[in-house]
């Protein structure tokens, strides 16, 4: 049994030190250790022996199960140190190479200068309304105070889907549309594509963008118009800027304006941006003409109200002395990646 004992002892020693993973030792300790190991059975055999004997090979088996017991401990120390350092070494990151950057976007300056345009009005209580790109004739010019035989229909050509029914040409049709929804006090802006029959050209693109605004509620005067509006104006360009109202014309509106800010270039001076004038129109505004308050399904005789409408592309064109329009729309990304 001592025999037996010993080479149980020196196969395993040389099993265990040539061991190259972890798993191999497990098997090895369950091999010479387990229940079912070398060494248990053995150990089973201690029944045969005189009482004398019995002690010595007990003091022995304990002795070799200590011994494969430290060096399976020590073995599996080793291993676990030399997986890490392997491991280590897998995943080791070369600082010094270059880094895989994604290229970030930008905002598109349109969306930069409505994003801005909303803030404004967001501050003053207004909220966003929409409207469909394919309108009703109604909506769009009829309910506008603009019937079927109005010049004003002349300047405002568009692509029609069927005779009553075309793509917007204007942002104004939203103001119906909220009006027959909405009890006052109202107080909308609606920002949208709007479409026309016209050539592009450096100032035209038969798709562009406006900005709508309506307010309507009891004692709405010209007078909140214009307080409203210089203040958007001041917002948007800069608290120096003056505005002045000039009498225009518009089928919706009564009386009907132009707004022109005093030219953030020059100041008003004169230069190549205002053409010398030292004032640039931005928007066409007015108080909301009572039959299209009327087409709304509000009084007009207890409420009043104020309109405007400005084209967001020559808002953005000011802002960013630009001197074409069609860059909005070509995709060019040295132009793109400025804003
Ligand atoms: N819809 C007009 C246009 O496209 C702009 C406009 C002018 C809108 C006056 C208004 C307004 O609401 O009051 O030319």
């Amino acid at each position: 049994m001592e025999k037996q004992l010993e080479t149980i002892k020196t196969a395993a020693k040389s099993e265990i030190e040539s061991a190259i993973s972890r798993q191999v030792l497990e098997a090895l300790r369950v091999k010479y250790l387990g229940k079912k190991g070398e060494l248990t059975s053995i150990l089973k055999q201690m029944g045969s022996l005189s009482p004398k004997e019995r002690p010595i090979m007990g003091a022995l088996a304990n002795e070799v199960r200590g011994f494969i017991g430290d060096i399976l401990d020590e073995k599996m120390k080793l291993l676990a140190k030399d997986e890490q350092i392997e491991k280590l070494k897998s995943e080791a990151i070369d600082v010094t190479i270059p880094g895989n950057t994604k290229k970030l976007g930008s905002l598109h300056p349109l969306t930069v200068v409505l994003d801005e345009v909303k803030e404004i009005f967001l501050g003053m209580g207004f909220q966003i309304a929409t409207g469909p790109e394919v309108e009703w004739d109604y909506y769009n010019f009829e309910a506008l105070n603009i019937p079927k035989d109005h010049p004003a229909r002349d300047t405002q050509d568009t692509f029609y889907i069927t005779e009553n029914m075309l793509l917007r040409t204007q942002t104004s049709p939203v103001q119906i549309r909220v009006m027959e929804n909405t009890k006052p006090p109202i107080r909308i802006i609606a920002p949208g594509r709007v479409y026309r029959a016209d050539t592009v050209d450096a100032t035209h693109s038969p798709l562009f963008h406006q900005v709508e605004g309506l307010v309507v509620d009891k004692g709405i005067s010209m007078s909140v118009l214009k307080g409203s509006l210089m203040q958007f104006a001041k917002r948007l360009y800069g608290n120096d800027t003056k505005i002045r109202l000039r009498p225009h014309h518009f089928p919706f509106t009564e009386p009907s304006c132009e707004m022109d800010v005093s030219c953030f270039i020059c100041g008003g001076k004169g230069c190549s941006m205002c053409k010398n004038e030292g004032w640039i129109e931005i928007l066409g505004a007015g108080m909301v003409h009572p039959k299209v308050l009327e087409n709304g399904g509000i009084d007009p005789n207890i409420y009043s109200g104020y309109a405007f409408g400005v084209g967001l592309e020559r808002l953005t064109l000011f802002k960013y002395s630009i001197n074409d329009l069609r860059l909005f729309f070509e995709n060019d990304l040295r132009f793109l990646s400025q804003f």
